[in-house]
């Protein structure tokens, strides 16, 4: 091959080449040390003297020339590569959304509504620990040991002295009245725990806890604050009654019912023929709760409510087994999904 048909079929090799490897091995065949180029130059020994100038600036010109083409040639590969990378890992993710959306667990749900309400009512949330102290969970409360109270709570007690997982939230009014100063105003959701476990009762379930204390807080606010509560929860006006009951931390004491949703107050196997179902506890704080605590009784009242979030949720959507909550069967819990 004559100098210009080396240069034209290095064109051609080049015009074909696919990827950096052929790159090589073409540049190879051109400029490499046994190259066409390579060669061409060591022939230069053997032209006669007075053409080796001009054999020599036309051979640097063509390997010049080719060297540049090279060059191009790779950056072009090099990029091309790059792309094919990102595009091989590139993920389309406004197209293949995941099949099944999640759905909010109707029992954070309901947590979520119930501290959105009381929240526009003005109160704060508070939050205690799920492992408490003896004392919070009971002495405090006005239970003391041996009281029968502790034993409607059957209790899981903790391998330190002293310590329990809590049996209600009431602690946590204990914990904001020794650390806040009145008025006060607070709700607190959270889990609790009870020896208990049959259709009706699980070992861990939920509760929110209320606790006013105020100069003035009195019994007729206190009906007043639960039945709106109870208004908003249920998105409509439902029949509400407070009937005398006993908890040692409050003092009067009433258990609150609503006519029951299901039948309408008829009576049905929901609200076991009554026509009223339970919703919570409430009562006007014991005097001796609120010294307990630091706060004079002389010049302060108070009322607490306590109530079971599985319960209002239950009823909020219709469900009738309390152990669906805790199954995590998605044909149930798909069925809370927003949209
Ligand atoms: N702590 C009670 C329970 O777990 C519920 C309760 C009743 C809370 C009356 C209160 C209350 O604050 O005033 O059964």
């Amino acid at each position: 091959m004559n100098l210009e048909e080396i240069e034209s079929q290095a064109k051609q090799d080049l015009e074909k080449v696919l990827n950096l490897q052929e790159l090589q091995q073409v540049k190879a065949k051109y400029l490499g040390k046994k190259g066409y180029i390579t060669l061409a130059l060591k022939e230069i020994a053997h032209i006669p003297p007075e053409q080796r100038r001009e054999y020599g600036a036309k051979i640097n010109r063509i390997k010049g020339h080719l060297e540049a083409l090279f060059k191009e040639a790779e950056e072009r590969l090099r990029k091309a590569e790059i792309e094919r990378e990102l595009l091989a890992s590139w993920e389309e993710l406004t197209v293949s959304l995941p099949k099944h959306v999640g759905a909010i667990h109707p029992i954070s749900q309901t947590l979520a509504r119930i501290k959105e309400i009381f929240l526009t009512m003005g109160f704060s949330v508070e939050e205690g620990p799920e492992v408490e102290l003896e004392s919070y969970n009971f002495d405090l409360l006005n239970i003391p040991k041996e009281h029968p109270a502790r034993d409607m709570q059957d209790t899981f007690y903790v391998n330190k002295e002293g310590y329990l997982l809590r049996t209600h939230t009431s602690p946590v009014q204990i914990r904001v009245m020794l650390s806040q100063k009145p008025p006060i105003y607070m709700v607190a959701p959270g889990r609790v725990y009870r020896r208990d476990d049959d259709p009706t009762h699980s070992p861990v379930f939920h509760q929110v806890e209320g606790l006013v204390v105020d100069g003035q807080a009195n019994f007729k606010h206190m009906k007043y604050t639960i039945e709106v509560f109870l208004r908003e929860f249920f998105e409509r006006e439902v029949p509400v009654r407070f009937r005398a009951s006993y908890f040692p931390f409050t003092e009067p004491s009433a258990e609150v019912d609503i006519g029951c949703l299901v039948c309408g107050g008829a009576g049905c196997r929901v609200c076991k023929g009554g026509g009223w179902l339970e919703v919570m506890g409430c009562g006007m704080v014991h005097p001796k709760v609120l010294e307990n605590c630091g706060i004079d009784s002389e010049l302060y009242q108070g009322f607490a409510f306590g109530m079971g979030v599985e319960r209002l949720c239950m009823l909020y959507f219709g469900i009738d087994n309390i152990k669906l909550f805790y199954e995590n069967d998605l044909r149930f819990l798909r069925q809370f999904r927003w949209s």
